[in-house]
């Protein structure tokens, strides 16, 4: 809407001048590829909710020129970016300040900007995942055993907000079982957590597995034993596909009591980015049903 503007004139009388209010507000996300990204819809939709009119784009940006990207951005006017594969690392390095999530994952997917320019780093993909896990999906996680597959990136992420949910334990088990000792050591503090090769997942079965291995993208899945698994477990794949994941197809045969892939999580951290944006946190319900009709 235009702005009533008071304007003194060269002959000290004041009118009233209507401006165009031109004034975007910015947000994007940035990442290598990105084409495929569905945050914009998802966050056009939370502007709508809002009632804002809000540009959010999608930033192609090459390991070279990630900051001068990011500076940029800024310097035209953005508030806000979220950042996606591979840059999740470069901007932890970036930012000035870091919340908890970020610390512990040691990556950052949401940068806001203070008044001297500088990046404050958050990482909402943990909190998104655990909102999918325990309000939409309704999963209580206290007291529960969790395996988790898999050692890399999005691990770190996630480990910290599902520790704070005090589950009985957390099991790692990994291809290279370095990497899932390592996790399990640097998390330890925070809660009963292990770590194990696939070959040592013996006849126990978990409440909750979690396949956080980019196995899903080749259409691979991790070699696991079906024991792993009763009908009371819950299966969840952090990768989402419009079709069910491997993971969740091998979920299904063995009648476990519900599987589900990642969109949820996808959706709940855009959620949680916006709210740190805007101090708005919009209903992500409908947000299922645009994505999922
Ligand atoms: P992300 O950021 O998605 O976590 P990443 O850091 O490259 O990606 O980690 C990928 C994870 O998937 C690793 O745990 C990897 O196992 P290794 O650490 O042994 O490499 C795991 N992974 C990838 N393909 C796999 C497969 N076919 N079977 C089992 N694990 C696999």
């Amino acid at each position: 809407m235009p702005l009533l503007m008071l304007m003194p004139t060269a002959h000290g009388i004041i009118y009233h001048r209507k401006i165009p209010n031109t004034v975007v507000i910015k947000y994007a996300v940035i990442g290598n590829p990105i084409q495929h990204s569905k945050s914009p819809q998802i966050h056009s939709a939370f502007a709508r909710q809002e009632g804002v009119a809000l540009e959010y784009t999608r930033m192609l940006s090459q390991a070279d020129c990630f900051i001068t990207d990011v500076q940029a951005f800024h310097a035209n006017g953005g508030l806000g970016l979220n950042v996606t594969v591979p840059f999740k690392i470069d901007a932890y390095h970036h930012c000035s300040q870091l919340d908890d999530y970020a610390l512990a994952a040691q990556a950052v997917n949401t940068i806001s900007f203070n008044s001297d320019g500088d990046c404050l780093g958050a990482n909402t993909d943990g909190i998104g995942l655990l909102r999918d896990l325990t309000h939409n999906l309704n999963l209580e996680l206290q007291q529960r055993t969790i395996l988790i597959l898999g050692a890399g990136g999005s691990v770190r992420g996630i480990l910290l907000p599902l520790l704070r949910q005090q589950p009985k334990q957390i099991t790692i088990a990994n291809r290279t079982l370095a990497k899932a000792e390592q996790l399990a050591e640097q998390f330890s503090s925070h809660g009963n957590i292990r770590a194990c090769g696939y070959e040592q997942l013996g006849s126990t079965h978990y409440d909750l597995v979690i396949n956080a291995t980019s196995a899903s993208l080749n259409q691979d899945l991790p070699p696991i034993p079906d024991s792993i698994v009763s009908r009371h477990s819950f299966c969840y794949d952090l990768a989402y596909s419009d079709q069910a994941t491997v993971f969740m197809q091998w979920a299904s045969r063995l009648a476990v009591t519900g599987c589900s892939d990642g969109i949820g999580m996808l959706i709940e951290q855009a959620a949680e980015s916006y709210a740190i944006w805007r101090g708005y946190r919009p209903d992500t319900e409908q947000i299922f049903k645009l994505l999922r009709p």
